[in-house]
């Protein structure tokens, strides 16, 4: 059901990849909320990704650009303008990638060019949208900028890796940046912090499957989807939520506050029973010898 919670408002949304993607489900919501907007990806995902289909069930124009390039986002930005006649209203990040976790390196055997570039995308690229957006004016007073962040960034996830530090530089730019912007011009800055999710760039943490099932145990609302995430995104880009600002804000089911749950120590015991049983059959097999 769509409540016209974006009437009038114009944005860009980086990281549709394709239907999978938190940023496709976001844009998909976002139309339905009547907001127009522009889509981009880089190049590479433009061939790769089905971003076309998404643009034209959204009647959005596609404008390739790297986050990591400042003059590709100064173009983007100067081109959206142009597209609507002026300042935009909200902006979504929905963008990570580490090639150290897609060559399954662990966080002590770092490849260190890798590392740098997984800042430079997942987090950097934050700031320098920000900054961008900020002297080129193209955000309306009252602006919403949202970034998508993982619990990862306070807790320590095992094979997470360098997205980790990633997500806690993203989020403390939100912070830094959401200080600034707000004082200028009423534009506030946020990041969700979204359960795990099966995406192109979720899939590829080893042991992904495990993480879902986990968190899904231990949360009591269970996982968010990424449809409910955008759900969440919307209410985070229209005029309920003004007053919002420098926030990193959970959107987990629960998860970050959990310790234990009965669900998640039912599992766990039913594993210490088969280690239990192995040693038993362990046992017996020396005492025939
Ligand atoms: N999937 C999860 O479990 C999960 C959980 C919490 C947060 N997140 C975050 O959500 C965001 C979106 O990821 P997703 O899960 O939808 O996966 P996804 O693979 O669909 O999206 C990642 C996007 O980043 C884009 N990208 C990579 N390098 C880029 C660059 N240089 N310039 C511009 N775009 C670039 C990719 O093309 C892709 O569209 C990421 O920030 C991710 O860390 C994901």
């Amino acid at each position: 059901m769509a409540y016209n919670l974006l009437k009038g408002k114009k944005g860009i949304i980086f990281g549709a990849l394709n239907d999978k993607s938190i940023a496709w489900k976001i844009a998909e919501k976002a139309h339905e909320e009547g907001a127009e907007f522009v889509l981009t990806n880089t190049p590479m995902a433009m061939r790769f990704g089905e971003i076309n289909e998404l643009a034209s069930k959204c009647n959005a124009t596609v404008i390739p650009a790297d986050a990591t390039s400042i003059e590709d986002i100064e173009a983007l930005f100067q081109k959206t303008m142009e597209i609507f006649g002026g300042k935009i209203d909200f902006i979504l990040h929905s963008i990570g990638m580490s090639m150290n976790v897609r060559k399954s390196l662990n966080y002590d055997e770092l490849n260190y060019d890798y590392f740098v570039k997984t800042l430079d995308i997942s987090a950097l690229s934050f700031h320098k949208v920000i900054q961008t957006a900020r002297r080129l004016d193209a955000i309306n007073e009252w602006g919403s900028i949202v970034a998508l962040s993982y619990v990862a960034a306070q807790r320590t996830l095992y094979r997470y890796n360098d997205m980790a530090d990633a997500k806690a530089v993203l989020e403390s730019i939100a912070r830094s940046f959401g200080y600034i912007y707000g004082k200028d011009k009423k534009v506030r800055i946020n990041t969700i912090s979204q359960s795990p999710t099966p995406t192109t760039a979720g899939s590829g943490v080893k042991g992904f499957d495990n993480l879902i099932d986990f968190t899904e145990r231990m949360s009591p609302l269970g996982n968010a989807t990424a449809d409910e995430c955008a759900d969440y995104c919307v209410t985070l880009f229209s005029d309920l939520t003004r007053k919002v600002t420098m926030q990193n804000l959970y959107h987990d089911g629960g998860f970050s506050s959990m310790g234990m749950s009965e669900r998640a120590m039912i599992q766990y015991n039913k594993s210490m029973e088969v280690d239990e049983l192995v040693k038993k059959i362990a046992e017996m097999g020396e005492e025939k010898l």
